[in-house]
């Protein structure tokens, strides 16, 4: 009797998309920054430079972080040519250290609110985050 070979296909990679916990967990995380935006205080110069209704941004957050962390790219395909750090140069009120500054520190919080039990997940997300927000100041 010959033994039954088996069909293996090899695991696809794991993303940090994955990892993070996909959509509902992106969506909770952008949700918790956008709710500290508005409720405390200490973001308030960040607060104003935003439209009153972040509902859209809660959106377009959602679906950047997506395809910037390995899932969907729905927001670059509905984008075309879409560059983020020249958008934000292009900003009405220029991106200076202090607004950079209080858009780290919501997201931080964000982050290890819904990520805190996955550390290194959290520290390499919350680092490239920085370092994208350090090269968005332009006043
Ligand atoms: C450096 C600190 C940052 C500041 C002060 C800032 C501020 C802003 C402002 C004022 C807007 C327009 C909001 C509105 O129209 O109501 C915006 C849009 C946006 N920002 Fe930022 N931002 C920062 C960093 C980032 C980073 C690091 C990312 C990506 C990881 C990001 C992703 C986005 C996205 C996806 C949009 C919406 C673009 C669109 O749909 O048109 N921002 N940001």
């Amino acid at each position: 009797m010959t033994e039954a070979t088996t069909q293996e296909t090899p695991a696809k990679p794991m993303t940090p998309y994955d990892r993070i916990g996909g959509a509902p967990v992106i969506s909770a995380i952008v949700n918790d920054f956008y709710d500290r935006m508005e409720q405390d205080p200490a973001f308030k110069e960040l607060r104003d430079m935003h439209a009153p209704d972040l509902s859209p941004m809660r959106e377009s957050l959602a679906g950047y972080l997506a395809a910037w962390s390995g899932g969907p790219r729905d927001w670059f395909e509905q984008r075309p040519g879409a560059c983020i750090m020249s958008a934000h140069r292009k900003l009405a009120t220029p991106i200076t250290k202090l607004t950079a500054d209080q858009w780290v520190t919501a997201m931080h919080q964000a982050i290890d609110t819904h990520l805190g039990h996955d550390v290194p997940l959290a520290t390499s997300m919350k680092d490239a985050l920085r370092q994208m927000s350090i090269g968005m100041i332009s006043a």
